[in-house]
């Protein structure tokens, strides 16, 4: 050891007494660095610390990226692909998923690691110790601060234990009378807007969604009038809520504008949430989410909820608290439910067969009665019906991404650890087009989901709503909700699409859609009239 160091310092003492550095030790003197940054102007100061900003930049992408897919470089230093993700497109979403299981990008300082491999994405989905959802900055003001979907770990396991009784299928069965009301009210107005030819139909499916949610939430305590202003201002709150936008709240951008009608609805909710709790103490039952809760609320104040975890984790909860939790409802369900309708009834208007099928079987649970209002054992008995949804759901999954941030360093897979910091997104929409497991993904095949089938058992490729301890809350919802509509939509409609080169390419808009913005047609038709296979043919 005592040799190492020898050998070393004299090293170090002869190179010291080399003569350039001698001469070089002679001229750093303390007066000499004084005039050597007074000669510096504020433009060499700039270029350097930009420089230096750039290097620091590109260095730092090295080191987060290690060894996974990704540009070899930041081509836009500091920016990143920034500008691309002002209008994402589909095919850049897919050659990404396609590049490898694991691949970045770096857009300013934010690092951000997609999984497209199935076991990878639920392992982010299912490791709560280490990633939460990350939503954009201005979704916290949007949404507040206070609600419960911010909660991590415990706090949010406990409060999703409250809410989970809102949404089972008994809960829902519930909810249905008031629902099929407005199913058949929209069905109405489509055959309105429709009666001398195709439609666009991508605003008005989405106003429909918002109009079924907001009955199912709140009953007949929310007004026509109230369900109609929210349904029509609801796109400002998914337009300031996109990926890509300005942080602070600035009067008339869409941030305001999407501030403005999350506060607007919010109040509404209130109100509902008030007039529910008058209703269910004087012994009301429960016709839809507000008053399921109260119920619960009420019962587990006397002790008398047969629900173990409603008695221990449920509490009184302030009309405030209730509708800043009804509006997250309301968020979660409204792009995903718009973009299923959109392509649901985008795929059964262009499949009559499939229609027919439909028809067929809707007429069959029905005892051949088009007029027998829904119920949960008329929808269970909905197969065929049910497959088709489940296949869009697979087809065209409505989210195809879900963002996560890392909280601690993730060891992702083997070879590589996600910073703390960066943001981690499981993708979706791969497994569920894995020809492993779905014999011809990109076809539309609604047998495949036959009980017993491959599709079936391949549990762990369903990730059309997550998995893990965010799992979505509103999948049984969207089952029953989707069945019963398609089942009357195809009974009482001929259903008539114009197809465009657009109509099958993807538009992605927080969730995705059609890029035309669907042209449709609802033609009423007498239920027990056959098929008319001819009738979308002669569009096309
Ligand atoms: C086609 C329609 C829908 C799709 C595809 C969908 C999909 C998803 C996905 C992928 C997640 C994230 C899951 C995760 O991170 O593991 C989610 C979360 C959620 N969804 Fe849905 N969803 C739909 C409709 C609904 C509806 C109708 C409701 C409410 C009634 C709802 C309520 C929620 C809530 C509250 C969460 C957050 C849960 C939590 O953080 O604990 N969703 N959904």
């Amino acid at each position: 050891m005592a040799t190492i160091i020898n050998t070393l310092s004299q090293n170090i003492s002869e190179s010291f007494q080399s003569p350039v550095l001698h001469s070089f030790q002679e001229s750093l003197t303390v007066e000499s660095v004084i005039e050597f940054f007074k000669t510096l102007s504020w433009w060499k100061v700039f270029f350097t610390a930009l420089a230096v900003g750039l290097v620091y930049d590109q260095v730092m992408y090295q080191i987060r990226k290690g060894n996974i897919a990704g540009p070899r470089f930041k081509i836009w230093p500091v920016i990143g692909p920034f500008l691309e993700s002002l209008d994402p497109k589909f095919e850049e979403y897919k050659a990404k998923w396609d590049s490898g299981p694991l691949s970045c990008v770096s857009i300013f300082h934010k690092f951000v690691v997609i999984a497209s491999d199935r076991d990878l994405a639920r392992k982010i989905f299912q490791s709560p110790s280490y990633v939460k959802p990350c939503v954009v900055d201005v979704a916290i003001k949007i949404l507040r601060p206070e609600n419960w979907v911010f909660l991590d770990g415990k706090a949010h396991v406990d409060y999703r234990k409250g809410l989970n009784g809102l949404f089972t299928k008994q809960a829902l069965a519930a909810y249905l009378p008031s629902q099929e009301e407005k199913m058949d009210h929209y069905l109405n107005h489509f055959r309105e807007i429709s009666k001398d030819g195709t439609a666009v139909f991508f605003h008005e499916l989405r106003e429909m969604m918002c109009g079924l949610s907001l009955k199912a939430f709140c009953g007949d305590y929310i007004t026509e009038d109230q369900i109609k202003k929210v349904a029509d201002d609801y796109y400002l709150v998914t337009a300031a809520l996109e990926l890509v936008n300005f942080p602070i709240i600035i009067p008339f951008t869409k941030t305001w504008y999407g501030k403005r009608t999350a506060d607007m609805t919010m109040k509404i909710f209130a109100e509902c949430a008030g007039e529910a709790k008058k209703y269910i103490r004087a012994g009301g039952k429960p016709t839809c989410v507000l008053d399921a809760w109260i119920n619960v609320m009420e019962e587990a104040k006397k002790g008398k909820s047969d629900n173990p975890d409603a008695k221990v984790l449920v509490r009184e909860f302030s009309n405030k608290e209730i509708s800043e939790a009804i509006f997250t409802f309301l968020f979660a369900s409204q792009d995903a439910s718009s973009s299923l309708a959109c392509w649901l009834f985008q795929i059964v208007a262009d499949r009559p067969d499939i229609a027919e099928k439909i028809r067929q079987e809707q007429l069959a649970v029905r005892d051949n009665d088009p007029s027998k209002p829904l119920s949960l054992e008329l929808i269970d008995k909905m197969t065929y019906t049910n497959m088709v949804v489940r296949e869009s759901l697979r087809y065209r999954p409505p989210v195809i991404m879900v963002p996560y941030v890392v909280k601690k360093s993730f060891q992702v897979n083997e070879g590589y650890s996600a910073p703390k910091g960066s943001m981690v997104i499981p993708t979706l929409y791969p497994a569920l087009h894995d020809p492993e497991v779905y014999e011809n993904p990109d076809e539309f095949i609604p047998e495949r989901w036959t009980e017993g089938s491959k599709a079936c058992e391949a549990k762990k490729n369903w990730l059309v709503f997550g998995t893990g301890p965010h799992v979505c809350l509103g999948q049984t919802y969207v089952f029953m909700t989707f069945t019963a509509l398609l089942g009357k939509a195809i009974l009482n409609n001929d259903l008539i699409h114009k197809v465009t080169e657009l109509s099958e390419e993807i538009r992605v808009f927080a969730t995705i859609f059609p890029k035309d913005d669907l042209l449709l047609q609802f033609k009423p038709r007498d239920p027990f009239t056959p098929v008319q296979t001819k009738i979308n043919q002669e569009v096309q």
